[in-house]
Formats: structure tokens, sequence, C-alpha cells
């Protein structure tokens, strides 16, 4: 039986296919180049959701039937994105898939936009499929992809957060619990909010990143309109940043400061890492 892997060449999806690579599972790595870098070369196929041309390639290129797919929802350009996942759910439940798990977020309730949106669309699906719904809270890689290089040049994070606090949880602790819900088809339509080991605002982070990397690091308190004429100057308008404004106002206002729910634990069978350990094996990324 064949996994598929969605966003396979990113961060959750990477941290799934390195577990089903090393379980010597059956899988393929779905991306829109159709290759993907070492190990996976081999398992890469060529797949984009906005190509319903390219739907059926990841089945004729399975040796063995598809038993499930790890769904990742592209950054959202448009509210219309969960229409063609959804499209691609019901092209695989028709090749017989009858198992899905979907990376949404704690933010996402079913039948909210995007992510929970194709929640809803699985839920509808009722008994004719399985789902695992798996809503991480923000991704401790924020840190080591947007701000690297304020962190490298100034010793600077600037984010309109305030002092609001999250339990910031790793990618690799998302892919652990998702590569479960893949392969123990015991968990059926559940519904998984995936919370790191401890709350944390900018602040807090900006000192453990100052002590880890041996540099002062600063947290900058700027507005939101601030936040929002530098997302202009990278070219991010539109959806995708009127959502990274919420999703920020949201963690300023207190949003995230969530107990632990230990669920990682329960899921994986390990504890999340914490964001200092996290950094100390990342800590190159900004030195
Ligand atoms: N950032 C956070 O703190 C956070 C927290 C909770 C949930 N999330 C959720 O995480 C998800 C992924 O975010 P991420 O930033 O971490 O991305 P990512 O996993 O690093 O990368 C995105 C992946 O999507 C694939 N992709 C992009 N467009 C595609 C298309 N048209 N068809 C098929 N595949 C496509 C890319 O594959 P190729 O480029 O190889 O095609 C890539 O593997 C989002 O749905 C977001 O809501 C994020």
């Amino acid at each position: 039986m064949t996994i598929l892997v969605t966003g396979g060449t990113g961060r959750t999806g990477g941290a799934v296919a390195r577990r089903l690579h090393e379980a010597n599972f059956p899988y393929l790595v779905l991306t829109r180049s159709g290759t993907a870098s070492a190990p996976y070369e081999a398992n890469a196929c060529r797949f984009d959701f906005l190509d319903p041309g390219t739907f059926g390639i990841p089945f004729d290129t399975a040796k063995t039937p598809v038993s499930a797919i790890y769904v990742v929802v592209p950054m959202a350009v448009s509210d219309e994105i969960a229409k063609p996942v959804t499209d691609f759910i019901d092209f695989a439940k028709g090749k017989g898939v009858k198992r899905f798990v979907l990376l949404s977020s704690n933010v996402y309730e079913p039948g909210t936009r995007i992510c929970g949106a194709v929640h809803q669309h699985l839920i509808d699906l009722g008994g004719d499929v399985e789902f695992c719904a798996i809503r991480p809270t923000w991704f401790m890689e924020n840190f080591s992809r947007a701000y690297v290089p304020s962190i490298k040049k100034d010793g600077v994070i600037a984010s309109p957060s305030k002092d609001g606090k999250a339990r910031w949880i790793s990618t690799d602790d998302v892919g652990a619990a998702a590569f479960r819900a893949l392969t123990d088809t015991t968990l059926t339509n559940t519904d998984h909010i995936l919370l790191g080991p401890e709350l944390l605002n900018y602040d807090d982070i900006a000192k453990i990143l100052t002590d880890v990397i041996g540099k002062k690091i600063t947290y900058s308190r700027i507005s939101l309109d601030e936040y929002k004429a530098e997302l202009e100057t990278y070219g991010l308008v539109g959806l995708r940043a009127q959502i990274m404004l919420e999703l920020r106002d949201e963690l300023a206002r207190g949003v995230e400061n969530k107990p632990d729910n230990g669920e990682v634990l329960r899921l994986t069978g390990k504890a999340p890492i914490t964001f200092r350990e996290w950094a100390e094996r990342n800590k190159g990324i900004w030195q």
C-alpha cells in the first residue's frame, strides 16, 4: 500500500516523508516540479493541486494501491484554494482511497475558510472516508524562514504580536504526529490540536536566540500598519498578507494562550521539543 505525501518537499510533509522512508513504507512525494532532493529522488512524482490534469499521475506511478494521503493545503492566495484541494480528495476517493490526514491549523475550525473548508469537506463525506485533522499551533520554523535576514543583519525580530504568547511547535513534531495518523488506522475521524511545550512571547524567543546564537537579539514591537508595509516590500499583498496580519493580531490578543493538552505525547509517544532544543539544532541558520 502506498502513501501519497502532498507538501512532501516542505516542512511538515518533509518530516512525514523522512519517517515513511526510514520505515521502508511505500510512498510518493508529490511536487509541482516532479523532482525531490536526496534521499527522496526516486519517490518524487509530479502533481499540482491547481492542475487537475496531474491528479491521476500519482495513481499511475504508485506500484501498489494508494492507502492514504497526507494533505497539505498550499499557502492561500485566495479563499478559492480549498476547492482544488477538495476536488483532489474527491478524485482520490474515486480511485478507492479511504484515508486522508489533513494538515490544518488550531485556528481553523471545521467549516471556516481554507483548511477549515477542507476539514468540513472530509466530515461531509461521512462514512465513505476516514480522516484525521492535524491542527498545530505556530511553527518554530517561522524563525528559520521569514526572520533570518533581520536576525542576521540587525539582530532584530519585528512583529505586531505585542506580548502575545503561543505554544510554538516544531514541524518535525507535527510530522511525527501526521505519520502516526497516516499509519494507524484505529484513529478515525479525529481532530488533533497540537501544541508545543512552553508558552513563549517574542521577548522570550529573543532571549533564547540570544543565548543560542551568542549575539544580542531583540524584539521590536511594531504596529499592524508597519507590518503590513513590511509585507508589501516582499510583495505579500491580498489574502495572504491579510491572513498574516489577522494571525499576528490574534496572537497579540492572547488567542494562542492555551493550556498544554499533551496531544503530541499522546500521538507520538514523545514530548514535543522545546524552543531552545529546536534553536540549538538549527543555530547555523542565523550565524
Ligand atoms: N506557519 C505556521 O506557523 C503554520 C501553523 C499551522 C499550520 N500551518 C499550515 O501549514 C501549511 C503549509 O505551510 P508551510 O509554510 O509550512 O509550507 P511548506 O510545507 O514549507 O511548503 C509548502 C508545500 O506545498 C507544496 N505546494 C505549494 N503549492 C502547491 C500546489 N499548487 N500543488 C501541490 N503542492 C503545492 C510545495 O511543494 P512544491 O513546491 O514542491 O510543489 C511545498 O512542499 C499551510 O496550509 C498552513 O496553513 C502553518
